[in-house]
């Protein structure tokens, strides 16, 4: 009865127009939208908690709110339609809302289990629905009553309070920029769409900038205007080769207001590689004594090409079609040899160490993983198309020879003997590890160290031993081990909390691998706890997740890349790497439903590059049967990848943080230093490098060369601009 108590004291005039509580009840009935129907027997919910935390079953499918409004005092005549409506804003509601207003539906969002295209959950939609004021009652009683379905937990309102308040003209108006084709054929579409009851009409003034240089391009005007709920579309062409800023601001005639939007399509800056051979990967590769070499040389160039060696150690074997290495070597020591790729254009040469010994990983592995795109989607299916992809496309060419499996492999139980079993998805694993390696590809797996994962599948706890020896028989070549269910186990234990207690499943797991007779890169994910950097290396790891799972967000790059690795570089060396998590670029989505990554191009070159410089896995999580030019052009550009897989092993350390613009530094093997230029601002700079050269080392400068474009620039004049979240990388000589 709170809210309807409060009603009664004040005035209309001075009532609160923002309600923090509600009547509820869990259950479904057309008769609760109706303004006469007598509520007083519910019982009261706060609108800033989802139902689950405040005593309702978690179970809850359908609840109702209903709420007393005062009708609000408005300002009043702007002289335009606005005038005739108010906003009912809602805040988040987990999962489906339909909201009355005196019994007439004013919107719904999502949709229904029994909606003609089935349950759509639009839990994180910020609801805030039109309403004509004419709905209001005059006498200030009003009621709304929101209907709300939630198809698992949590359910509910839960970023209360509601409110009511005027509509504004142009809010009702979104201008958005989108692109599609590729290369010459890109074309952008500017949308000016309109959810409001009245018809918006002006001009639309679009612009474009060249990044590079700060120049305008072109400016020109539309008169444009959008109906009710319908859209004005302008299309225009915007390839480019260097980034080109369209800047767009509509302004509506009526009202005089304005909205803006801006956008950079797609650029590609990485120059197409040369027909002939050329060597894209590092000259050394790690292999403890006597395990099974799997190896392909990472060379592009047109097919047919032959390959040829000169020098090559007893015990391997170089194919000479596709330049896939095999066999093993007994003895440790460094074996150097000679590769020569050749076909119709001309010859290049690699000289090559094999490094027989403890150490393996010798640079961060590059590769796929399930996750990102597929997420618990993963299918043996999927996974080879993504090989066979991952080939065609030529990203075997640059060193990307992981294929990993993440979660949701395992089947719900395991055999009589205890051994773990697949699901249906992988009919074989044993033919999918030697698929893989037939093509010099290497084969990753996933399992957590708890009785289950974090996709709820079986986990290796208890099992440690025997879940090795299946890896093993199937040829496996990299674990990904995921802590997850083993939080539960960790709260029993005695010393939990303490170092030994986060070290030792690692420690259990890593000596099975290390027993067997293959090498199985250890790759640890417990999110960083207990500063697993300190410790990997005990544990015999080659890399360790140093954070939360990452998501394709500039927040989530901006605070995994940038804030969280910022002190990490002291612990990465050959065969121990820090892991900030698999890359958001190109179509992801973890599930079925894959999307374009929503990180604009300009973070894109800055996640890259980002990654590069900290000598992070390079591990594509998107659906590479989908890759597009631009996607390609980020993750083959063989001089970027020369940073990340730099055979000193050295981090990137960030050396100059002045507000939003961050300059990172990584020293190379060959003396030189690789320099990212950062802007993690939302406004575009321009930035003096000649500013800062003692932070990167002594001057002057012997060279700068731009990596992305492959280009050397001019020493003399260190200036650049450089757009919001957007990068300059360079590598520099003193
Ligand atoms: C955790 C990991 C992710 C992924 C999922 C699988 O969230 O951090 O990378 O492996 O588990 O369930």
């Amino acid at each position: 009865m709170a809210a309807i108590a409060a009603i009664a004291v004040f005035p209309p005039a001075l009532r609160a127009q923002s309600y923090t509580s509600a009547k509820f009840k869990a259950g479904d009935s057309p008769e609760w939208k109706t303004p006469a129907f007598d509520d007083s027997s519910w019982q009261t919910l706060q609108l800033n908690q989802v139902w689950d935390d405040q005593g309702i079953p978690a179970s809850t499918k359908f609840g109702w709110y209903r709420l007393k409004l005062a009708t609000p005092q408005l300002p009043a005549a702007t002289g335009t339609d606005a005038d005739k409506y108010v906003m009912v804003n809602l805040g988040k509601i987990d999962d489906v809302d339909e909201t009355y207003l005196n019994g007439t539906l004013i919107g719904k969002t999502g949709s229904l289990p029994t909606d003609k295209d089935g349950y759509r959950s639009r839990f994180s939609a910020t609801r805030s629905y039109i309403a004509p004021r004419s709905l209001l009652n005059k006498n200030g009683d009003n009621t709304l009553a929101v209907r709300v379905y939630s198809g698992g937990e949590p359910g509910g309102m839960y970023t209360g309070p509601v409110s009511i308040t005027p509509a504004g003209y142009l809010d009702g108006a979104k201008l958005a920029i989108t692109e599609s084709g590729e290369k010459a054929q890109r074309t952008c579409t500017i949308t000016l769409s309109n959810e409001f009851p009245w018809t918006v009409s002006g001009r639309l003034a679009i612009e474009m900038t060249d990044m590079e240089t700060g120049n305008v391009i072109s400016r020109t005007e539309r008169k444009i205007s959008a109906r009710p709920d319908k859209n004005a579309v302008v299309t225009i062409p915007c390839a480019a080769e260097e980034p080109v800023r369209i800047s767009c601001v509509f302004t509506d005639t009526k009202s005089g207001k304005n909205i803006t939007a801006r956008y950079t399509p797609k650029y590609i800056l990485t120059p197409a590689a040369p027909l002939s051979p050329r060597f894209n990967t590092a000259p050394v590769y790690g292999v403890r004594p006597g395990s099974p070499v799997h190896y392909r040389f990472g060379v592009s160039g047109e097919r047919p090409m032959q390959f040829k060696s000169a020098g090559l150690p007893a015990g391997l074997n170089l194919n000479a079609a596709d330049g896939v290495l095999s066999g093993s070597i007994a003895q440790p020591g460094d074996y150097t040899f000679t590769v020569t790729a050749s076909n119709a254009h001309g010859t290049a040469s690699q000289q090559f160490t094999i490094k027989v010994g403890d150490l393996i990983a010798l640079t961060p592995p590059m590769g796929w993983n399930s996750w990102n795109c597929w997420g618990l989607s993963v299918s043996q299916d999927k996974v080879m198309a993504s090989a066979e992809a991952l080939m065609d496309k030529g990203l075997v060419d640059y060193g990307y020879s992981y294929i990993n499996v993440d979660d949701a492999w395992e089947a719900p139980s395991r055999d009589a003997d205890g051994k773990i079993v697949v699901n249906e998805k992988f009919p074989d694993m044993k033919a999918l590890g030697d698929w893989l390696h037939e093509r010099g590809l290497k084969f990753g797996i996933y399992s957590s160290p708890g009785d289950f994962t974090c996709g709820g599948y079986l986990g290796s706890l208890d099992h440690e031993q025997q879940d090795a020896e299946s890896y093993n028989d199937w040829g496996v070549d990299y674990l990904k081990y995921d802590w997850c269910g083993y939080g539960r186990k960790h709260e029993t234990q005695k010393d939990k909390g303490t170092r030994a207690s986060y070290v030792r499943p690692y420690m259990l797991m890593g000596e099975y691998l290390r027993a067997l007779p293959r090498d199985i890169f250890y790759s640890l994910c417990q999110y960083g706890m207990d500063d697993v950097w300190e410790w990997g290396h005990v544990v015999d790891a080659n890399s360790w997740r140093t954070t939360g799972d990452i998501t394709d967000t500039w927040q989530s790059l901006y605070s995994i890349g940038f804030e969280q690795q910022a002190d990490l570089a002291p612990y990465a060396e050959p065969g121990r790497w820090n892991d900030p998590d698999m890359l958001i670029v190109g179509k992801v989505g973890w599930s079925n439903n894959l999307r374009d990554s929503r990180l604009t191009p300009d973070e894109q070159y800055t996640h890259i590059s980002l990654w590069a410089l900290l000598a992070a896995n390079m591990l594509i999580g998107c659906d590479l049967s989908q890759l597009d030019d631009f996607t390609i052009n980020l993750l083959c550009n063989n001089e970027v990848n020369a940073v990340n897989q730099d055979i000193l092993g050295k981090q990137a350390s960030p050396v100059v943080k002045e507000g939003a613009f961050q300059i990172w530094a990584r020293p190379l093997a060959d003396g030189s230093t690789a320099v990212g230029i950062f802007n993690v601002g939302d406004d575009d700079m321009t930035v003096n490098l000649a500013d800062y050269l003692g932070a990167i080392g002594n001057q002057p400068l012997k060279s700068v060369r731009d990596l992305w474009r492959q280009k050397d620039l001019s020493t003399a004049d260190l200036t650049y601009n450089i757009p919001t979240h957007g990068v300059r990388l360079l590598k520099v000589t003193h």
